[in-house]
């Protein structure tokens, strides 16, 4: 049985952004290896920007450089997904104050699932303080420019979409 310290970052990267990155690769400080879990949902009729698979391989991409890192998609509980991936850690970022109600729970409620389970709150570079992938859909689709807010896998599938608006 390996020693390795695994980490398990779990979100939905519709689509990944800077401060996505950065979080996974803080985590790299102090996990051996981190598996980035993109969440769905076969029955919730959530529309996402981009399909999970392309989420994924856009993850993939976006940390061609670091094996430690990888990615996959998920369904059902966290904490089952973790278990499998012989995780009990959780990273999630805290941007804000207005972060932190709804993480908590969460935190909470998955330690209630399943006790070993531990979710560690890592704090942003303060350049990605006010960034979420929500924005970036919107500027994106918008013909604003995203190029300081996504790595380039994601920045060549928005301006491919959205035009020259998304880089220029
Ligand atoms: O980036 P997001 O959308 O805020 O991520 C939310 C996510 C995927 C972490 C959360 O919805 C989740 O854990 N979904 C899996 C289902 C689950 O385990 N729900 C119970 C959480 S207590």
């Amino acid at each position: 049985m390996s020693e390795q310290r695994i980490a398990v970052c779990p979100g939905s990267f519709d689509p990944i952004t800077l401060g996505h990155e950065d979080i996974i690769r803080r985590s790299l400080r102090f996990a051996d290896r981190v598996i980035v879990g993109v969440a769905y949902s076969a029955t919730h009729v959530k529309q996402g920007m981009f399909e999970v698979d392309e989420r994924v391989q856009m993850i993939r991409e976006t940390f061609a450089d670091e094996p430690a890192v990888e990615a996959v998609s998920f369904q059902g509980l966290l904490v089952e997904f973790a278990k499998a991936q012989g995780a009990a850690m959780i990273v999630r970022g805290l941007r804000a104050v207005s972060d932190f109600e709804y993480e908590f729970q969460m935190a909470l409620m998955n330690r209630r699932l399943w006790e070993p389970m531990e979710t560690v709150f890592l704090a942003p570079d303060l350049e990605h303080l006010y960034l979420s992938s929500s924005l970036v859909r919107q500027i994106a689709s918008l013909g604003g420019d995203v190029s300081p807010f996504v790595p380039p896998p994601v920045l060549q599938r928005l301006t491919a979409r959205f035009g020259g608006g998304a880089s220029s």
